[in-house]
């Protein structure tokens, strides 16, 4: 089908085209008066085509002004000096008819590819941003991912099912959005933090197959790669072998990467371990675009007389030719790594065959010496390290080795390194010192580890698993518990009394009763994947109405105060020390 309101879209005019009469439209982009000929950039959704008008229609170009809509017609001509910035570079259009659809007041921001606008303008005014092409485009290629997923899922006999967005808390660990109910008072619905309760149902319900692009709602602290309101792409099987679920999830990212970027990814996937990834790159979700692992040093110290490195674990990551890392960089360092509770940075450099740097004299000769051997340094090669807990010297080793290959621009920014992070603890302890499920609740563990299910439950590794690339956690899942009495022993380890467990959960450990089928599952951030393959560095930029890192959306003032009449009305009383 033709949609005849124009004739070409302002992308799509090329030299074959020099002779014909087209009719165009859209927003004046750029405006040049070059004394008897004024020239027209008319942007639309596809890009710009340069109008060219006569003095003939002087009374109409001298009113016009950005961003106002146009419709032009005229003949296509060559133009004499070419643009090859653009597709359309070559010709321009010789208006014979100029008409203005709308006017427009001048905008509060340059809408161009580059714009010196901050953020909270460009969200403030979001639907003026939104026509710079950068984010048409980004809106497109979301558009193409999701398409691109939903083909996947349909070819393979799955259905997209909606599941509830009022609904009852879940337990995903984040905070809950409360909506409070009108009909009854006092009592509150929850946004879901993800349909994993509901998909688990559909399961027991028989659907076997089911998929869904799923918006998801958690109250926490926004970050680039982190909205209150994001997009799952979630899905969960019934019969399948854990294998087979690991196929099934590398096949959708084939069919991404080749429908998106013409990449034939390699399958499988790399694996590690939790404890693999965590020990050799300091991170449950590495970056493997670069190498640089962590070097355990421990037993090198073990004999050190200096308190602050008498610690279970002394981890030490090498720079090989580290002179362009000043001394700034290194105080910046020390500040990222107390961040991750290290209560310092030690660093050496080797100079003349001997370690230098301000760590240096912390170390006997012997230890120098196998320092030197262990992590292979030469002249100008730094090393730093931390002695603390494990977890602590790894997460922090973790975080400045993404640090320094930012620094060292050791990123290949077009490889796309995807991998599995398997055999997650099930457990982890709170800052409150209670015992937390890592993933979920709902997740089962490995039977060979019930045995310290009692004795030491941190021990325990749970049938979870996360797909990692390029060091963001593009996503999460993990094998089911089916099993009514299973549950209720995970849900007593996390402290939930038989009453805690019947008011948030009893309809759900009511339903594993009824012969629920062996099911795994997973959750992608949808947004994360977009932005990735948008080359973007914050889910933002992918997103069509963001809030900004304050939960605020500059452009609607959401969230506001309420009058006095809705609050009476659901029962609800704001204390007053509580209004900002
Ligand atoms: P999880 O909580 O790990 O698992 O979430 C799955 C994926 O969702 C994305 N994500 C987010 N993206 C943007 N902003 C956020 N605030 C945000 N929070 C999470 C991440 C993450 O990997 N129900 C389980 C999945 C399952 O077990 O099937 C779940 O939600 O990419």
């Amino acid at each position: 089908m033709r949609l005849n309101h124009r004739s070409h879209n302002n992308n799509e005019l090329r030299i074959t085209d020099v002779g014909k009469t087209v009719e165009l439209k859209g927003w004046v982009s750029k405006k040049r008066n070059l004394g008897s000929l004024v020239f027209i950039d008319l942007r639309d959704k596809e890009g710009i085509t340069q109008l060219v008008c006569s003095e003939k229609f002087a009374s109409i170009t001298s009113k016009i002004r950005n961003e106002y809509v146009l419709y032009a017609k005229g003949k296509v001509i060559e133009r004499s000096s070419k643009n090859p910035n653009i597709p359309t570079g070559d010709i321009e259009v010789e208006v014979e008819d100029i008409q203005i659809i709308n006017t427009s007041e001048t905008p509060p921001m340059i809408i161009a590819a580059e714009t010196d606008a901050l953020e909270d303008t460009r969200l403030k005014y979001r639907y003026l941003d939104l026509r710079r092409p950068q984010l048409q485009q980004a809106l497109k290629l979301r558009y193409e991912v999701t398409k691109s997923i939903r083909a996947y899922f349909d070819s393979l006999d799955f259905i997209e099912v909606e599941t509830p967005i009022i609904a009852k808390t879940t337990p995903e660990g984040a905070r809950d959005y409360l909506i409070p109910s009108r009909v009854n008072k006092g009592k509150f619905y929850a946004l879901p933090q993800s349909p994993q309760i509901f998909k688990q149902l559909l399961m027991i319900a028989g659907v076997e197959r089911y998929f869904q692009i799923a918006r998801c709602f958690r109250d926490e602290d926004l970050r680039a790669d982190r909205q209150m309101e994001f997009t799952q792409v979630d899905f969960e099987v019934s019969f399948f072998e854990i294998e087979e679920f690991y196929s099934l999830v590398e096949g959708l990212f084939v069919k991404i990467m080749k429908d998106i970027k013409n990449i034939d990814l390699k399958v499988p996937f790399k694996r590690l371990t939790w404890h693999d990834a965590m020990n050799r790159y300091g991170s449950d979700k590495p970056d493997l675009r670069f190498d640089m692992q962590l070097f355990d040093i421990s037993d090198i110290l073990k004999d050190t007389t200096v308190s602050f490195l008498q610690n279970e674990c002394t981890k030490a990551i090498k720079v090989s030719n580290g002179s362009s890392i000043s001394r700034k960089d290194i105080d910046t360092y020390t500040e990222l790594v107390k961040k991750y509770k290290a209560k310092g940075l030690c660093f050496v450099r080797m100079n003349n065959g001997i370690l230098e740097g301000s760590s240096a004299k912390l170390l006997t000769d012997l230890e120098k010496k196998n320092l030197i051997e262990r992590l292979d340094l030469h002249d100008t090669d730094l090393a730093f390290f931390i002695s603390d807990k494990w977890l602590i010297s790894v997460t922090s080793m973790g975080a400045l080795r993404n640090a320094l290959a930012k620094k060292l621009d050791i990123i290949n920014e077009n490889e796309y390194n995807f991998l599995w992070i398997v055999d997650f603890p099930m457990y982890e302890y709170n800052d409150d010192g209670e015992l937390n499920a890592m993933h979920h609740p709902f997740t089962s563990y490995k039977k060979e580890d019930e045995k310290y299910l009692e004795t030491d439950p941190l021990k325990v590794r749970a049938n979870a698993y996360d797909v990692v690339l390029n060091g963001y956690e593009l996503g999460s899942g993990s094998v089911r518990i089916f099993d009514q009495d299973e549950q209720r022993k995970v849900f007593e380890k996390l402290g939930l009394s038989d009453e805690d467990i019947r008011y948030k959960f009893g309809f759900f450990v009511d339903a594993l009763k009824y012969g629920t089928p062996p099911h795994c599952g997973m959750g992608l951030g949808l947004d994360r994947i977009v932005m990735i393959l948008n080359h973007s560095q914050s889910i933002r930029d992918v997103i069509a109405f963001p809030k900004n890192a304050s939960a605020i959306c500059p452009m609607s003032d959401a969230p506001s105060i309420v009058n006095q009449k809705q609050l009476d009305e659901l029962g609800i009383q704001i204390k007053k020390e509580e209004v900002k």
